[in-house]
Parts: C-alpha cells; sequence; structure tokens
C-alpha cells in the first residue's frame, strides 16, 4: 500500500478565462479551391473554426466541399443580399465574426460591410491596385495582365471596403510571368501562390484584429 504522503502532488489549473472560437464564414460562388484549403487548414484548430459556407449559386462546386465536409451552408438570394440586411442579421445570429471571399462574385452592400467593418477579408487573383475593379475576375484579370506586358503578377489579400478590390492590402506574393505565358498557366501560377498563402494569412489576421 502506497501512503498519501508518497504520492506526487497533483496540479490542477483551471482557466481564468473561456476565449470563445473565432467563427469564419466563407463565401464563394465557383469551384471553392480556396475554400477547401481554408477548411483544410483549420480542421481542429484550437481558436478557429470555419463555421458556415456562403454561397449564391446553387449546384456550385463550394456546396459539394460544404456537404464533404459537413459544414452548415447558406445558399443566399440575390434581391435579399442587395437591397436587404444583406443576411447581417442570419450572420450575425450564428456567431459569425470574420467573412473570407474565396472567388465571391457578387459586391458587398454597405449594409454588410458596415456590419464587419475589418472583418472582411478578400483574395484578388492579381497585385492591386493594378487590374482590379468591376470586371476584373478570374480568366479576365490573367488575360489583361498578359496583355499589357507585365513581367510579374500574384495575389493580393486585403481588407473589404464598398468598392470592388479597393480595402487596405494585408498581403501580396508575386510570381513572374514567362514569355510564353497563358491566361490558363498564369491561372495555375495565381491558384498554388493563393493556396499556400491565403489560409496563413487568414489565421494571423483573425487572431489579430479584436472580434
Ligand atoms: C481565386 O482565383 C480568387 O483569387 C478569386 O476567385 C478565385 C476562386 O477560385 N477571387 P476557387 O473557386 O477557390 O478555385
Amino acid at each position: 500500500m502506497i501512503s498519501s504522503s508518497r504520492l506526487a502532488p497533483i496540479l490542477i489549473t483551471f482557466p481564468t478565462t473561456f476565449a470563445p472560437m473565432i467563427q469564419i464564414a466563407v463565401f464563394a460562388s465557383g469551384t471553392g479551391t480556396n475554400a477547401q484549403q481554408i477548411i483544410q487548414h483549420f480542421k481542429g484548430h484550437p481558436a478557429i473554426r470555419i463555421a458556415l459556407i456562403v454561397g449564391n449559386k446553387p449546384g456550385a462546386g463550394v456546396f459539394e466541399v460544404a456537404a464533404r465536409e459537413n459544414i452548415p451552408a447558406l445558399l443566399i438570394e440575390k434581391e435579399k443580399f442587395l437591397q436587404g440586411n444583406a443576411y447581417t442579421d442570419e450572420l450575425k445570429a450564428l456567431g459569425i465574426h470574420f467573412i473570407v471571399l474565396a472567388g465571391f462574385l457578387w459586391k458587398l452592400p454597405k449594409a454588410l460591410v458596415n456590419a464587419f467593418s475589418h472583418k472582411i477579408i478578400n483574395i484578388h487573383p492579381a497585385l492591386l491596385p493594378k487590374f482590379g475593379g468591376k470586371g476584373m475576375y478570374g480568366n479576365y484579370v490573367h488575360e489583361a495582365v498578359i496583355a499589357a506586358g507585365e513581367k510579374e503578377s500574384g495575389i493580393t489579400i486585403h481588407f473589404v471596403d464598398e468598392w470592388y478590390d479597393h480595402g487596405h492590402i494585408i498581403f501580396q506574393a508575386s510570381c513572374a510571368i514567362a514569355d510564353n505565358e497563358t491566361p490558363a498557366t498564369l491561372a495555375q501560377k495565381i491558384h498554388a501562390l493563393e493556396h499556400t498563402n491565403y489560409p496563413m494569412v487568414i489565421e494571423k489576421t483573425v487572431q489579430t484584429v479584436k472580434t
């Protein structure tokens, strides 16, 4: 028998405060390869959770990603998004702290931008302030970059304000443009840069900005 005096003392500590999880909603319109990378990055994260996938196109690939990863998904309607409260009440009721755009093609209404000021992050597939603005998305960006004879392109991660591709820049990374570059080959380089950097930049940003 071991007497209690010979037992090593057990130190039990209790946290003095319980920090709630930071909850992110990812908005996407397309295939959702960035959304997939982001979900993967935050799986099992102790402080950050991808709580919701929001899309505007029924049947978009990003909804398959959400279903596969068991993440709640919300299909939004244009009229309600553009003229109503832009789903602000629903997002707040779900406890969403940050919105991450990953290929979301509708301009965000003022109501949503104001409700999540400095808490909406976007990624643009070029080096802003060049090659941004209305109509500059997907292959249109890469075509314009090549047509302009640029020697490099890249990605820009920025906060969202009420203008297209305009808010404060958080991070940029670049890649060289080869002499025989095509929009398709450039798109591949850009996607690789996005997948490598976006999740990590999101992680740092949401932990820096107070919820
Ligand atoms: C990305 O290239 C991003 O820069 C842009 O939209 C694209 C989305 O691609 N905003 P995916 O659906 O994540 O593959």
